[in-house]
């Protein structure tokens, strides 16, 4: 047990008092021997006090090394240490306190590590990416998205400046008025070397700690969606082009066929134009709905074997004529027997119809269309090819000729009546079941289409 200053006060009156009576104890006879007794106990009485003064100088020496011990522990993040001074040390009221702080601390700490690793988990599971940006526009925060969206390779970009790592003027323009005046912008990016790829940011102001605003980038990957936006602005600007050529041409004949003055020669020449144009737009109608009710997979559509030698003849049958008229050579070249493939016949049978067609319409007179089959067992497939002797198809249009309305010779394909959605279609039915569809051309000499259809087998499992 500790004894401080004020548990010894007493002893400073008390030696004085010793000493002053011993002072007046000399005039008495046998007071020399008396005073001397006293004195000697005021003066250990002194002695006594002097030590504990001492003592209790260097006890609180301790306690205040132990308190800035125990802070520097925590300065240096260990918020887990203590001070436990004796319950009677002056100090010890203190360090219950510092060790109350230390605790709320502590609990302080752990919930915002807790917060930094939800919002952590949060931005890197986010789809879309995240970049903060301070006052000065340098990076504090950046998601694994935003990095991949905007091709950044380096693995740590905070703590640079924006200009350092995204080298584009209308994003630094944008930020650098969002943290000018506030507010929020959007705008959309692309990497240099491909203008498909469409990343859409949106730049908001946030307030500064110190004040001064700083930026949040969120940036949303818009690829595919800008993709479709173009695909349906297209196809609406095609199809109404395609419309609008018959409909100009039948306006036109009818205002003729409205004046009086027209010979009967003239009025039936342009009353079967207008009945042609009429057709040609009941065909793209036509193919329209055909093309939407697969993509809706409404257009009735049956499984069943279908043998593509019986199919084959009578694409051929009904060719023939057309094919003959344009002095062209029809050979069959299909196998007296193959495996029954797995699809619809009406469907498949549209396919070749419009494979044919095209061989016929785009090969010149004294070409031949030949059509054979071959059988691949290791997938399970049988493959038919149409080849023709044609004008061919230049290889930079061969990826495009099944988009819709692509044609490489718009005129000759519209002189003939196409809507250029065949191919479309085709390429349709053929996903429909799933197969696929080869082609190769090779300009001046001809051009080959190659469809592959599964194999048919029988529910229960046994050979057709
Ligand atoms: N056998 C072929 N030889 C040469 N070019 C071809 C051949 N088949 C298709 N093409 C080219 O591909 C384009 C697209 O063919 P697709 O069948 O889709 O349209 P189309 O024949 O013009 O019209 P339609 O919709 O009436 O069939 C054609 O316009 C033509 O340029
Ligand atoms: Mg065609």
């Amino acid at each position: 047990m500790r004894h401080f200053g004020r548990a010894n006060m007493w002893l400073v009156p008390a030696s004085l008092g010793l000493a002053t009576l011993a002072v007046v104890l000399l005039r008495w006879p046998r007071g020399p021997l008396w005073a001397a007794l006293l004195l000697v106990v005021a003066w250990v009485w002194a002695v006594r006090y002097v030590l504990a003064s001492r003592r209790e100088a260097r006890f609180l020496t301790e306690s205040v090394i132990q308190l800035k011990d125990t802070v520097d522990r925590w300065a240096s993040g260990d918020l887990l240490a203590r001070v436990y001074l004796d319950q009677d040390d002056p100090l010890d009221s203190l360090a219950h306190g510092m060790n109350r702080v230390a605790e709320v601390l502590m609990e302080r700490t752990r919930d915002l590590e807790q917060d930094k690793k939800q919002l952590e988990a949060i931005l890197t599971s986010m789809a879309n990416g995240i970049m903060i940006l301070n006052h000065g526009l340098t990076i504090t925060l950046v998601n694994r998205a935003a990095l991949s969206m905007f091709r950044i390779q380096e693995p740590s970009v905070t703590g640079r400046h924006l200009l350092e790592v995204l080298r584009d003027v209308k994003i630094d323009d944008a930020v650098h008025r969002v943290t000018r005046e506030g507010g929020s912008e959007t705008v959309y990016w692309s990497p240099p070397d491909n203008e498909s790829v469409v990343v859409e940011v949106t730049i908001g102001a946030i307030p500064e700690p110190l004040g001064g605003l700083g930026a949040v980038m969120v940036s949303r990957d818009v690829s595919l969606q800008s993709q479709l936006d173009r695909m349906r602005q297209d196809f609406v600007a095609n199809v109404s082009h395609e419309l609008q050529t018959p409909l100009t041409i039948i306006r036109g004949f009818t205002e003729t066929l409205l004046e009086e003055d027209i010979d009967d020669e003239s009025r039936e020449r342009f009353t079967r134009l207008i009945h042609e144009e009429a057709s040609r737009m009941s065909r793209l109608v036509d193919d329209l709905l055909t093309l939407s009710r697969m993509e809706h997979h409404s257009l009735p559509f049956v499984v069943e074997g279908v043998d593509l030698t019986v199919l084959m003849d009578s694409v051929i049958a009904r060719m023939l004529p057309r094919a003959e008229a344009q002095g062209l050579l029809l050979v069959n070249r299909m196998p007296a027997s193959l495996p029954l493939v797995s699809g619809d016949p009406d469907r498949l049978q549209e396919v070749f119809l419009n494979l044919v067609q095209n061989a016929v319409q785009y090969t010149p007179s004294g070409g031949t269309v030949t059509i054979s089959a071959e059988e691949d067992v290791h997938q399970d497939r049988i493959g038919v090819s149409v080849e023709d002797t044609g004008i061919g198809i230049p290889a930079a249009d061969l990826p495009r000729i099944f988009e819709r309305f692509y044609r490489v010779d718009k005129a000759r394909s519209r002189a003939s009546g196409g809507t250029g959605l065949g191919l479309a279609i085709v390429k349709h039915i053929i996903e429909l079941h799933h197969g696929r569809i080869d082609v190769s051309s090779v300009v001046g000499q001809g051009t080959r289409f190659q469809v592959w259809l599964p194999i048919y087998h029988e529910p229960g499992g046994s050979e057709p």
